[in-house]
């Protein structure tokens, strides 16, 4: 099946003269992102700190001056700082600050088997991370009065017990320091959102579970709600592009979930059911 997101040009530029920048924008949906922004117009800065990928993406997009490889580690405010200044001197303003950086830390499940030092990282990067995101850009985003906040949370946001506590905690501390940013930012003309994919096979999602993309893109397909397309960060990438173009003008405060609607439901009382069912099935044959 194919989407708007392909490598033809979009129909209209919906980010036509935006200046973005994207955290964790070498990889996964921060890549993708990059690529559907630069295809809608906008400035974009890359900020990560994997080097060599943001820049051979950067070369890749960069024709022109308009895509730019910025290293920025999320957790340094003096990074982040900089990174803010960088965006302004280079193309004069910001517009949209697109807070995508983060880290699913160890994968164990327990309260027990949890790393204490683990989950201080794990909010380091995903809490700490955003909001100096959000700090910085407030700082340039406030005189100018307007301007895009944008934060990734996740579908752990909503769906409890399926990640580790401090992935599903930072990203449910992610919507709240969103909510409240968007109460005080409003009234200077600034819209804070976030969006909250469900799993898609990134780099991030296959270290962490350690399997290919096509056994992860079968699981995924498996436990989907809606059946059809396997979902990929272009899908999460174009929800990004509305929420930072002026169609969404007033859309502030949301967490707009991109799970196909494996969040609104539980699945659980079924398959225990269904799992009876077959079992009492093959006793009485
Ligand atoms: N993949 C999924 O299934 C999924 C689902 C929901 C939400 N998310 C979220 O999406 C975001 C992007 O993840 P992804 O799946 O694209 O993973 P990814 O690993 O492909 O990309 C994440 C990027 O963030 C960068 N990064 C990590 N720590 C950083 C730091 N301290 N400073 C700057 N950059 C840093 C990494 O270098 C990497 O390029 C994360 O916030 C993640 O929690 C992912």
């Amino acid at each position: 099946m194919s989407i708007s997101t392909s490598s033809e040009p979009p129909t209209a530029k919906r980010l036509e003269g935006k200046v973005a920048i994207i955290t964790g924008g070498a990889s996964g949906f921060g890549e993708s992102s990059a690529r559907l922004f630069v295809r809608h117009g906008a400035k974009v800065v890359i900020a990560d700190v994997q080097d060599e990928l943001g820049l051979s993406l950067c070369r890749e997009l960069g024709e022109n001056d308009d895509v730019s490889y910025f290293h920025c580690d999320v957790t340094s405010d003096s990074d982040v700082k900089r990174l803010v200044d960088y965006a302004v001197s280079k193309h004069g303003k910001l517009d949209i600050m697109y807070n995508n950086a983060g880290i699913t830390g160890d994968i164990d499940p327990t309260i027990l088997g949890s790393d204490n030092d683990n989950f201080k990282r794990v909010f380091e990067v995903n809490v700490f991370g955003g909001f100096l995101g959000a700090k910085h850009a407030a700082r340039v985003m406030i005189p100018a009065r307007k301007g895009v906040i944008l934060f990734m949370s996740s579908v752990a946001s909503e769906s409890c017990g399926e990640s580790p506590h401090a992935y599903t905690a930072s990203k449910h501390a992610v919507v709240g320091l969103m909510k409240n940013l968007c109460v005080e930012l409003g009234q200077y003309g600034i819209r804070v959102n976030s969006i909250s994919p469900g799993a898609v096979a990134t780099p991030m999602l296959r270290n962490a579970i350690g399997m290919e993309k096509s056994v992860i893109d079968g699981l995924i397909r498996a436990a989907a709600v809606l059946k059809g397309p396997t979902p990929g960060p272009e899908d999460v990438a174009e929800a990004a592009v509305f929420l930072a173009s002026d169609e969404a003008r007033f859309v502030n405060g949301l967490n707009l979930m991109v799970d196909g609607g494996y969040s609104t439901t539980n699945p659980s009382f079924g398959l225990a059911l269904r799992s009876l069912m077959t079992q009492n099935n093959s006793l009485s044959i």
